[in-house]
Parts: C-alpha cells; structure tokens; sequence
C-alpha cells in the first residue's frame, strides 16, 4: 500500500506541476496570422465535418521576434457566446487555469511559412459556438505568442459544432477530469483485488 501511496502522491504532483507555468494570455504578442475555412455562422458536425486550418508568422512584426518559438499548437475554443450560462468557460488570463481552448487540434514544429492542415472534428467535441487559436511554445514549453480566427472580443468568425447526437456539453467538464481520474481507478482496482487476493489466501 505504501508503494500505491506514493505512486498516487506523484500522480498528483506531476498532475499540478503540468498546470502551473504562470504564464498570461495577456502578456502574449498576436503575431501569429490564423484562418480557417468555417465561415461565420457556419454549423458542422462532429465526427463527421472538416476544418481546413491555415497559419503563419505575421510578417509586419520585426525579424527575429519569432527567435525563441519551438512549437505551434493549434486549439479549438469555446467562443463567450457558449459562456451565458457556462461560467466556467469563461476565459482566464492565467494560461494554466484557462479551459476555453481545451480541445487540442494539432502540435507542429513552428516554420514562419504557412502550414495547413485539415482536421476531421473529433467525435467527443460538444455542441457549442467556436473559433480557432494558435499558440507558439518556447523551448520550455511556455506560450509565448498566439493567433486566432478570431477578433479580440471574439465576435467574428465564429462556427458551431453539433454534437454527435446523445452527448451533452456538460459533458466536457467530466472530459477534463476523466483521463486523471481513469488513471485513479485503474490503481484503485489494482490495489483492491491485490488486496481481496491477499485475504483469500489468508482463508
Ligand atoms: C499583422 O499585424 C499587424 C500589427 O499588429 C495587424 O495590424 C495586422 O492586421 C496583422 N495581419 C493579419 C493578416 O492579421
Ligand atoms: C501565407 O499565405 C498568404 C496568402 O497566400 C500570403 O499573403 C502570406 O505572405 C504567406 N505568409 C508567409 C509567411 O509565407
């Protein structure tokens, strides 16, 4: 048991470690040029409709100031008309705590030239309003720049998914939490028929 506990405390610190670089959405540079093929408006469906996305190095930004950029993360993101009755959707300036872009599209090497990639929207993505950013990494893997479809406000370009019906977008708060908790009680078990094991033997 002891070796579970310990197991179970570095679970959880490495879990807390991951979400707490400190870095501010605000403190970011928008130098990233970011398109999309969804129009305004536009309603696609989930596991089925694709996403053309295009980005680049915003040339009018002096040379250089994309020295430091290692890796570009391209994300889906709720736009603030999903927020009315979702609070917790709401931005936060503090990157490690945000969960409006938390559907992950792609991570590729950063080039100044345009990439583009085409995206099948994921089949466990609920229905709600949504735009596009991307972010640039460093080499410590901190954002340091971004882009998106998107206005500053958030209110052009954006595009609905429908979910594959049955599924419910409060279901993505479950969403966050399972894959830590999934890895949790795959130990819980493993602990417990070890233990049942251990009792029967003992009979
Ligand atoms: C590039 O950056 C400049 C300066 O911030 C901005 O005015 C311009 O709209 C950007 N270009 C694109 C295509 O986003
Ligand atoms: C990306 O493509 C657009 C449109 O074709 C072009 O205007 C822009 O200069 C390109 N950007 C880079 C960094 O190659």
């Amino acid at each position: 048991m002891a070796a579970g506990g310990f197991l179970l405390a570095l679970l959880l610190l490495s879990c807390l470690a991951a979400s707490s670089n400190g870095v501010t959405f605000s403190s970011l540079q928008r130098t990233l040029i970011v398109r999309a093929s969804p129009t305004q408006g536009q309603v696609l469906k989930a596991g089925e409709d694709k996403i053309t996305v295009t980005w680049s190095y915003n040339n009018t930004f002096p040379p250089g100031t994309d020295s430091t950029y290692k890796t570009i993360k391209v994300k889906l993101c709720y736009a603030p008309i999903s927020q009315v009755d979702r609070a917790w959707r709401k931005t936060v300036d503090d990157l490690a705590k945000d969960k409006t872009c938390q559907f992950k599209i792609v991570a590729k090497p950063y080039s100044a030239s345009n990439s583009t990639i085409t995206w099948t929207i994921e089949r466990d993505t609920p229905t709600a309003t949504y735009f596009l950013r991307a972010y640039a990494f460093n080499s410590a893997e901190e954002e340091v720049a971004f882009g998106q479809t998107t206005d500053a406000h958030k209110t052009t370009n954006l595009f609905q998914v429908e979910a594959i019906s049955g599924r419910h977008a409060s279901l993505d708060i479950a969403a966050i939490c399972f894959s830590s908790f999934s890895v949790l009680s795959l130990f819980g078990f493993f602990f417990i028929e070890k233990r049942k094991g251990k009792a029967s033997r003992q009979k």
